[in-house]
């Protein structure tokens, strides 16, 4: 079985063709990056207009890429939630029609399931079951996976999520949009004890996040601070290090909890060199096993969609030609597979 998928959700207009024996044989990606940093964040109807511009001629690479005739393709999964409802529109509009002209079968995703599932793609995959941490710039959360589409979640932010954090701490320290990777860039120069930033949420039970603290308590001590360079680089390490150790005291727990041995980290800010050398320590320390998408396939992309979509589409799952771009869309309301 062959399949095209595409994300839009936000910034990054992602194509991929994935084969359910051959692999993944193509993969595109735009990102937007360069439109909404004088914004200093995603401009919704921009990121809709640049989708529109960009989605066909992907599409066109992708398949061609990927030696790939439409008559050649079982189905077209496509991104239909959560995201910007301007740019999943793009995506789901072009993708229903798409089906719907080829006379295949049209899976809407989830995007955090594509999130989840992206480790399937790597050579030593997870087995089920597993805790899976999503961080990315809209969502962090802590789920407890027992198959596809079979997702208690465990924990969540209350407010900010983890990427968010760090993009607008980025900002903070005058780093260009989308801030997270810049501002684990500049943490890498930054000296450990000079700054000791709080690690929410941590001196109570459960599993939520909360991130928006440290947002203010990064503006305080910036305001407090001089201009000097290794004194930015020196917040961003104790930044960094705050939200890292959060993640893993909250990790912990939900291992602990669940009995778990397993561990999949996946979403934007599963990039993050200090938090994979960290987490690994941790697993090794538990004995048990971390995962993570490559790190092309951690940010938004179309291959964790079409692997998504390819999974739900052998399951039968096919969408009407009704169907809804769904802005909000919680993960647990999805059917087990
Ligand atoms: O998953 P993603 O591409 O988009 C959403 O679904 O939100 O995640 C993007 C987020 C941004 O907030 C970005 O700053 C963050 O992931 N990010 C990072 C790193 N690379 C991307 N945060 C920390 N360290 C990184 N290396
Ligand atoms: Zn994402």
């Amino acid at each position: 079985m062959r399949i095209l998928g595409i994300e839009t959700s936000c910034d990054e207009t992602g194509i991929a063709v994935y084969d359910d024996t051959a692999g993944l044989l193509s993969h595109e990606l735009y990102s937007q990056v360069k439109l909404h940093a004088d914004y200093g964040g995603v401009v919704p109807e921009l990121a809709s207009r640049d989708h529109v511009r960009k989605i066909i001629p992907l599409i066109e690479k992708a398949l061609s890429d990927a030696n790939t005739q439409p008559n050649e393709l079982d189905g077209v999964a496509f991104t239909q939630g959560p995201g910007l409802v301007g740019a999943l529109l793009v995506g789901s509009s072009v993708g229903r029609s798409l089906a719907y002209a080829w006379g295949v079968p049209a899976v809407g995703v989830h995007h955090m399931e594509g999130h989840l599932l992206a480790p399937m793609l790597e050579d030593n995959a997870p087995e089920f079951p597993f805790i899976a941490l999503l961080v990315s710039g809209g969502h962090s959360m802590l789920v407890k996976v027992e198959g596809i589409g079979s997702y208690e979640v465990l924990g969540e932010s209350i407010d900010d999520a983890a990427g968010e954090a760090f993009d607008k701490t980025a900002k903070l320290l005058g780093l260009d949009y989308p801030g997270g990777p810049l501002l684990a860039k500049l943490a890498e120069k930054g000296e450990p004890g000079h700054y000791k930033f709080p690690r929410p949420m941590t001196d109570r039970p459960g599993l939520d996040f909360s991130f928006s603290g440290l947002k203010t308590f990064a503006a305080n001590t910036i305001r407090a601070a001089d201009d000097n360079k290794q004194t930015k680089a020196n917040i961003a390490y104790a930044f960094q290090e705050a939200v890292i150790d959060t993640l893993i005291i909250k990790c912990k727990r939900a291992l602990k909890q669940t009995g778990m041995k397993r561990l999949v980290i996946a979403g934007g800010v599963s990039a993050n060199t200090m938090l994979r050398a960290q987490m690994k320590t941790l697993m090794d320390d538990l004995r048990g096993e971390v995962f993570y998408p490559n790190l092309a396939y951690c940010t938004d992309n179309g291959a964790m969609i079409a692997y998504a979509g390819m999974q739900r589409l052998k399951a039968g799952e096919v969408l009407g030609l009704s169907s809804q771009a769904k802005p909000r869309w919680p993960l647990d309301t999805l059917a087990p597979v």
